[in-house]
């Protein structure tokens, strides 16, 4: 920690507070009653002082005088959504908040910690305000902690993260939406007046339906390149809410947390309640670096090991589903090994005896293995892995419970269901009660006991393939309102556990697909399933869309047999990210299979750039026949173009130039390229040499057509 240094409200009438960035700055400030109120928030200006001449420009409509507060309360002048509502200890339900003093740490170079204190004038009650900045990265992180000293219990009605103010001439939302197999479906519209939410009520797999993430242009409509656009997600795996309410003064007020919903919590005098993040950028250059902001916080400050290595892999649940066994494990085993990845995942169908994993209906709580399929267990099998000169990892789905199995039967107290009505199923199972401590033990020691008994297990999945319904723990007694919150928050003491113990093994954070992607649990994880569907094609938007948000380092991407495309267009879509293979090798023709010795070692030649280089999207597959995304390195020396049709209508292709971006335009370099099917022979001239001013103004065709599907082009800096 460095530097300490705080103000308090004695030192002057007006309390200007900048929260500066690289580029930007969030701007609070006191008005004569102490409310704190956001009042910029853009590019950072050169003068300091003049962020105190700034709300003086406005004269926009506002009776309550607080409808750009930092952090509005509510029952009292504020008529607008608030950001908190409480009901105190004496059933009164009005709150308002003053600045009280604030305080900066400086956590190392990059970080810095803002806390502003406000307090309730008439009540014990106090709210601290966080906002963590990144300042390399454009980064925020802002989420509060809310506390109170009355006599008797406080029932928080709403509690929000972060209460953004926005100015601007208009503003478009991007959200998305989706389902299983159709993840972030995007929606770009235009604000009106009122609010419009984002919301999800799941309790687990929360982002079946929407996810958090969200960007805001403002003014116009951001591009990739062009315009103001604010990025922001919840960190946070349950349920949230996020309220986008343009207001009387035609100010956009953006509230980001919890879904209160069925959620009120009581509070213990001096106890503490945490929001947890809302994670947000900035850029008035567009979408693309906005992403590309979010995508270096992300690698440098937030995943696990985020600056390193990664485990390419073979799985196996697209190639057996639960049909396996031994020998037909000992063949994927040797396929693993053919194929040059590093690892073979066993996925789901594994355990359970007195109820078999055979299909999706029994045995999720039995984490036995399956003396049939595995009359030798894990511990073989993880032998037997690295007898081929492979690494062995494995499926769970911990948080789950079928009623047919052993777990049930012995804990149905253990088990989210209500006492009073039949039970409805999501996929033929329910959750357990992670607010119970016990559960979280058990859930824990799945874990534990599979490292502590094989403890060359490399690789683990975890996957929630539910949703809540008929929520009712028999832990929780009279505090019911507190399931959703408290499920998550054992949920994360859990993941807590096992990173304590297992600082950087490798786990995969899947949810029936993409339904739990967010940076509350990504914080635990290395990688995330984007969507059970591998289709390339779609793929290509999918994972084009999840970059905005996540770096290429979390994506996994496994070549299967899903979609019409050739094995080269499915292996190159899977290349922008984690690589991984879900298919039969060994039923692979010849030349299939000298392609993937090929791309693998391509692949391994440029998986340093794209899960640590700089991402730019050179062309949309939303607008173009063609789709292309870039990755070049930090030195600017190395990069990798890939494109692919993705109009099979007559004539598409690339017909002009794609533009790349981020090169230096000084350097020369040679674009040649790779990926190439045996015996195919590259259109691209050879020993092609350009300058990176040429290759930004002019471009290079990739010569993408009907018979050229998918083309990756390497760059090489030549000196
Ligand atoms: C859903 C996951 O998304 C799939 O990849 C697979 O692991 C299945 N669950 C297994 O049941």
């Amino acid at each position: 920690m460095g530097t300490v240094f705080m103000a308090g409200s004695s030192f002057a009438q007006q309390v200007t507070i900048p929260v500066e960035t690289q580029h930007n700055a969030l701007v609070l400030q006191t008005d004569a009653e102490k409310n704190l109120k956001m009042v910029y928030f853009g590019v950072k200006l050169n003068n300091t002082k003049e962020y105190e001449a700034i709300q003086k420009m406005y004269n926009q409509a506002d009776d309550s005088g607080i409808l750009n507060s930092a952090y509005t309360p509510s029952g009292s002048a504020n008529l607008a959504e608030p950001a908190i509502t409480v009901t105190h200890a004496d059933g009164n339900k009005s709150l308002n908040l003053v600045y009280v003093n604030h305080v900066v740490t400086k956590v190392d170079d990059d970080i810095s910690l803002l806390t502003v204190t406000l307090k309730d004038p008439a009540y014990d009650f106090e709210v601290k305000l966080f906002y963590k900045t990144y300042f390399k990265e454009d980064v925020t992180e802002q989420w509060s902690v809310i506390k109170h000293g009355e006599k008797g219990i406080v029932t928080l009605n709403k509690f929000a993260s972060a209460n953004l103010n926005l100015k601007g001439s208009g503003f478009w939302l991007k959200q998305y939406h989706g389902n299983w197999a159709m993840e972030m479906q995007p929606e770009e519209a235009k604000l009106t007046h009122g609010i419009k939410t984002i919301d999800s009520k799941l309790g687990t797999r929360a982002n079946l339906y929407e996810p958090s993430m969200f960007m805001v242009s403002m003014d116009k409509p951001a591009t990739e390149d062009e315009g103001k656009v604010l990025l922001g997600a919840l960190e946070w795996s349950g349920n949230f809410k996020i309220d986008l309410e343009l207001d009387v003064a035609n100010n956009l007020r953006v509230i980001a947390g919890i879904n209160n919903a069925a959620s009120e919590y009581h509070l213990k005098s001096g106890e503490e309640f945490t929001t947890p993040a809302l994670v947000y950028t900035y850029s008035d250059q567009g979408k693309g670096d906005a992403s590309r902001k979010l995508q270096s916080w992300a690698r440098n400050h937030k995943i696990v090991d985020g600056q390193g290595s990664r485990l390419t892999l073979l799985n196996n649940w697209e190639a057996t589903g639960f049909d396996f066994n031994e020998a037909k494990l000992a063949e994927l085993l040797k396929d693993t090994k053919k194929l040059g990845v590093d690892l073979f995942l066993l996925d789901d169908g594994w355990f359970g005896n007195k109820y078999p994993r055979n299909d999706d209906h029994a045995g999720l709580g039995d984490w036995q293995e399956n003396k049939q399929k595995l009359p030798n267990g894990i511990s073989s099998l993880v032998k037997e892995a690295q007898a081929n000169g492979v690494k062995f990892g494995i499926w769970i789905e911990p948080e789950m419970v079928n009623p047919k199995s052993e777990l049930y039967t012995k804990h149905p107290d253990w088990v989210i269901k209500q006492p009073n009505r039949p039970e409805k199923y999501f996929r033929n199972q329910l959750e357990l009660d992670l607010s119970n401590p016990k559960v979280q033990d058990f859930v824990f020691n799945i874990v534990d006991d599979l490292f502590t008994k094989n403890p060359d297990l490399a690789y683990i999945k975890w996957d929630c393939n539910a949703v809540i319904y008929n929520a009712y723990s028999a832990y929780l007694k009279k505090d019911q309102s507190h399931l959703y919150i408290d499920y998550v928050r054992g949920l994360y003491k859990v993941l807590e556990r096992v990173r304590v113990k297992y600082p950087k093994v490798p786990l995969m954070l899947c949810s029936g697909g993409g339904g739990r992607v967010d940076y509350g649990a990504l914080k635990y994880f290395t990688e995330f399933w984007p969507s059970d569907n591998t289709d390339p094609i779609e793929r290509i938007f999918i994972q084009w869309e999840y970059s905005y948000f996540y770096p290429a380092i979390t994506s996994s991407n496994h070549v299967t047999d899903w979609g019409k495309q050739p094995l080269k267009f499915r292996t190159d879509v899977a290349m922008m990210g984690k690589l991984g293979f879900d298919i039969v090798i060994s039923k692979l023709s010849a030349d299939d299979q000298a392609y993937l010795h090929g791309a693998l070692n391509n692949y391994n030649n440029l998986k340093d750039v794209i899960w640590h280089g700089n991402q730019y999207r050179l062309q949309s597959p939303w607008d173009n026949d063609a789709a292309s995304i870039m990755y070049v390195n930090e030195a600017k020396s190395t990069g990798v173009v890939f494109n692919y049709l993705v109009n099979n209508r007559y004539g598409t292709g690339t017909h002009v130039p794609v533009r790349l971006k981020g090169l230096d335009p000084q350097k020369k370099y040679q674009v040649k390229e790779v990926n190439l099917y045996p015996n195919a022979k590259s259109s691209l001239e050879n020993n092609l040499i350009l300058t990176g001013d040429f290759l930004m103004t002019v471009g290079v065709n990739p010569h993408v057509n009907s018979g050229r599907t998918s083309v990756v082009l390497q760059l090489d800096e030549v000196k």
